[in-house]
């Protein structure tokens, strides 16, 4: 296995539309699919999207940790998940602000509008049907990186840069906030 490079904001990859995996249980699928749940670690991600490690197809890596103080009763932790080929539908026309940071997007978060549930479906490794009906982070993470698949980066979903900030300093308001 190995760490990969990660693409930053303003690499053209990311703005790509990218194509479907032909052969999901390929060697060099699993290859890739390995390497990136451990670059996904290693940078303490909660997703990771193919674009985003130069690579133009369809699929994304992401899991739903327990630390991520689960923001709703539906949210349960979920360990490393491949979903390749992704559909995602969204559930609803509502869409709730949440609070996300990419690893193309080093230091930075924002609050970006989302549907609140999503279904999604798509196939693992082993041609196995993954399709989930979800809410919370997880519903808001799937949306994210099946963005990436499109060339869509969180910026571009945002209405009110206002809650647009380093992470440094947004956690420090939030302090003072919370102090004051
Ligand atoms: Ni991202």
């Amino acid at each position: 296995m190995a760490i990969l490079k990660i693409a930053r904001m303003g690499h053209p990859i990311l703005l790509q539309n990218c194509e479907p995996v032909t052969d999901p249980g390929a060697p060099e699928i699993r290859r890739l699919v390995a390497d990136m749940m451990e670059t996904m670690e290693d940078a303490s991600g909660a997703g990771l999207a193919a674009p985003q490690v130069y690579v133009p197809l369809r699929l994304f890596v992401f899991r739903v940790a327990e630390a991520r103080g689960l923001e709703d009763a539906d949210d349960v932790p979920v360990g490393n998940t491949v979903v390749i080929n992704p559909e995602v539908e969204l559930l609803t026309d509502e869409r709730v602000l949440r609070w996300e940071g990419c690893l193309s997007i080093p230091g930075l978060r924002a609050a970006v509008p989302r549907a609140p549930r999503v279904r999604y479906r798509g196939v693992d490794c082993d041609g196995t049907v993954v399709e989930r009906e979800v809410s919370g982070f997880h519903a808001g993470v799937v949306q994210h990186e099946f963005d990436h698949l499109n060339g869509i980066l969180y910026p571009m979903r945002m209405k009110d840069f206002s809650l647009f900030g380093f992470t440094e300093e947004l956690a420090r308001a939030a302090a003072a906030r919370q102090a004051g």
